[in-house]
């Protein structure tokens, strides 16, 4: 998630407009930050890393001449975030210049081709490939307009973007375009502008057009022309008021960050679906030598290697062993040697407890792996090879896109892993990824069917003094992050056991109206857990169950009941299943009169630069 900026004013200059809609994006990414604008038919472009404050103090970014410019603040998803890798990004002649938000999926080949073609670039970034494709078209058809080239050269583009670049050789205009990433307008007396947000502009102007995927916008002092990419036709669409406060706009509407990021996770869950493979490949080759391989993390991100570990073991046969990061150098310290590997897993990147673990492993020459949100990280700096989650920034406190993006690129490795290891049949990896590419889909089906139902049930038991949590197999983990939601912004202290262990003591807490959530996935571990809940009910516990539809049995026992799609399976489930468990928590939090957004005694980990 990056924020990207476009302006052309009939009056003043661009580059102060541009910084100061960037600040207002500053919550998309701010790992660095660029601006370009054109006066006279010559660009001008200053961009660095490190957030707009930091860049501007040093290079005053609102000194640069010109009525016309693009702006970009960026989240570091390929590349470091280095200045060579911010953007803007120009072609070979620095003639045409970019900004993007999205993740070119085939930008390695497209790479490659313009490279064989003498196309030199600076930067790791996938957006670089976008000025020099539109350099070499118009390079090989000298006649085409710009917009045209732009339009032929999105064509070769796979992934998701939204985009905006300038041309010195046609200076009075700006081509921006969008696939998946968001875009959209703004139109004021005195202007128009392009951004990934309506916030960016809203304080000029609250008359916005919203832009489409699959559609090529050409602006210019006179208004705009929106066309289809594919076949080049008009489109005619008249703005719309907005009335939201820049507040709620940042918020998109929503009343807090924690919901609107439970909302965003299809989109989320989707970009992680586009992990370039050769990351995928690296971490599972590390993973494949490994004699052992320890889960390193805290809070959230723990429960996500907790999941991995089941999923590891299935799908791939490698057993990995979960561990508190702030437990790990009294539990493992002193024996992590040269044969270890830790695969941390961290939102942040910056958890002092994780980083503290890693060094400790480090220093004992074992090798680092990890997963993180945050790329530039401490985490990323001190590991051998990492992925990025892809779930762009998260504000709420309460983790929760991110704990799904996590699981995912976990799923993901685990089924690199089980490719690799030939423990699993092709036929079975085939029906695994199939579902794994369709969880977007279904976590967008759960939101919006399931909402409502969560919402009554917080009603019901917003005043319950305890909460138990349970489930078996994999579930074990989704139950534990159902409990640390609830606990963190709802303030209900909650307890969460594998369902087999409940018996081994914590049942003796169990009263008459206790409510026990049970995470119910359709996999080996549904018989017993049917008899788990037939041993709570018996002590008269009321039972929450999160189900899949049509299952019957489970519902049948339930007092109240959440469902989710039919055929999800075990090892994947985790990804589906934690989202009406966090719908829970939000919705018990506003019961109870609290902010979700601001748990007390927590603060977001953010990362040190
Ligand atoms: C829970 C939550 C925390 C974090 C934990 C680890 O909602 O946000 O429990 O999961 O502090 O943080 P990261 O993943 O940044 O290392």
């Amino acid at each position: 998630m990056c924020g990207i900026f476009g302006c052309i004013l009939k009056d003043g200059i661009a580059a102060p407009v541009i910084h100061s809609s960037l600040k207002r994006l500053e919550y998309r990414g701010y790992d660095s930050v660029g601006i370009a604008t054109i006066e006279n038919g010559k660009i001008f472009i200053k961009k660095d890393q490190g957030k707009i404050d930091e860049v501007h103090k040093i290079l005053n970014l609102d000194d640069m001449p010109g009525s016309l410019g693009i702006g970009h603040t960026r989240w570091a998803t390929h590349g470091a975030p280095l200045k060579i890798n911010s953007h803007p990004h120009v072609d070979c002649k620095g003639e045409i210049v970019a900004v993007h938000n999205g993740i070119i999926e085939n930008f390695s080949e497209l790479k490659l081709e313009l490279q064989n073609l003498g196309h030199v670039f600076i930067s790791k970034t996938d957006t670089e490939v976008i000025p020099h494709l539109i350099e070499e078209i118009m390079k090989n058809n000298p006649k085409l307009a710009f917009a045209n080239a732009v339009q032929e050269a999105i064509k070769r583009l796979e992934g998701s973007f939204a985009l905006a670049v300038i041309s010195s050789r046609e200076p009075d205009k700006i081509v921006c375009a969008r696939n998946e990433s968001p875009l959209v307008l703004g139109i004021s007396d005195n202007g128009i502008f392009c951004a990934s947000d309506i916030p960016a502009f809203l304080a000029m102007t609250n008359k916005a057009v919203m832009i489409n995927n699959g559609e090529l916008i050409v602006l210019t002092q006179s208004g705009y022309q929106i066309k289809k990419i594919s076949d080049g036709s008009i489109v005619d669409r008249s703005p719309e008021t907005i009335e939201w406060t820049a507040e709620m706009a940042v918020k998109k509407g929503y009343p807090h960050f924690m919901i609107k990021e439970i909302h965003e996770q299809p989109e989320t869950l989707r970009n992680t679906l586009r992990l370039q493979d050769h990351y995928l490949d690296l971490l599972s080759t590390f993973l494949d030598r490994a004699t052992e391989v320890f889960l390193v993390a805290c809070g959230t991100s723990y429960h996500a290697c907790l999941a991995a570990s089941y999923m590891f073991s299935k799908l791939a046969f490698l057993p990995t062993y979960p561990v508190y990061a702030s437990e790990f150098i009294e539990q493992h310290g002193k024996s992590v040697n040269i044969d270890s590997t830790i695969l941390a897993v961290s939102q942040s990147g910056e958890t002092a407890d994780t980083i503290a673990a890693v060094t400790c492993a480090q220093q004992r020459a074992a090798t680092i792996l990890s997963l993180t949100n945050v790329i530039g990280s401490t985490l990323t700096r001190i590991s051998r090879v990492y992925i990025g989650t892809q779930a762009g920034p998260e504000i709420g406190v309460a983790a929760t896109k991110t704990f799904t993006s996590q699981l995912s690129v976990l799923a993901q490795l685990a089924l690199r892993l089980a490719k690799k290891r030939g423990k699993v049949s092709q036929d079975e990896i085939d029906t695994l990824e199939l579902q794994l590419d369709k969880l977007p889909a279904i976590v967008d089906t759960i939101v919006s069917t399931q909402e409502e139902k969560v919402k009554e049930i917080a009603k019901k038991y917003a005043n319950s003094k305890v909460f138990f949590f349970l489930g078996r197999g994999i579930s074990t983990a989704t139950a534990f992050e159902g409990r640390l939601k609830l606990m963190e912004i709802a303030y209900i202290p909650s307890i969460a056991f594998p369902a087999g262990e409940s018996k081994h003591g914590p049942i003796s807490l169990v009263e008459n109206g206790f409510p026990v959530v049970f995470v119910c996935q359709k996999d080996d571990t549904h018989k017993t857990v049917i008899g788990n809940i037939m041993e709570m009910k018996a002590r008269g516990a009321r039972i929450i169950s999160v189900v899949e539809e049509g299952d019957e049995d489970i519902k049948a026992l339930s007092d109240d009941y959440v469902e989710v799609p039919k055929g999800i399976p075990g090892v994947l489930s985790p990804i589906p299943f934690a989202v009406p468990l966090q719908l829970l928590a939000y919705y018990v939090s506003l019961e109870r009169k609290y902010n979700p957004d601001m748990p007390r005694n927590l603060a977001k980990s953010v990362t040190v630069k």
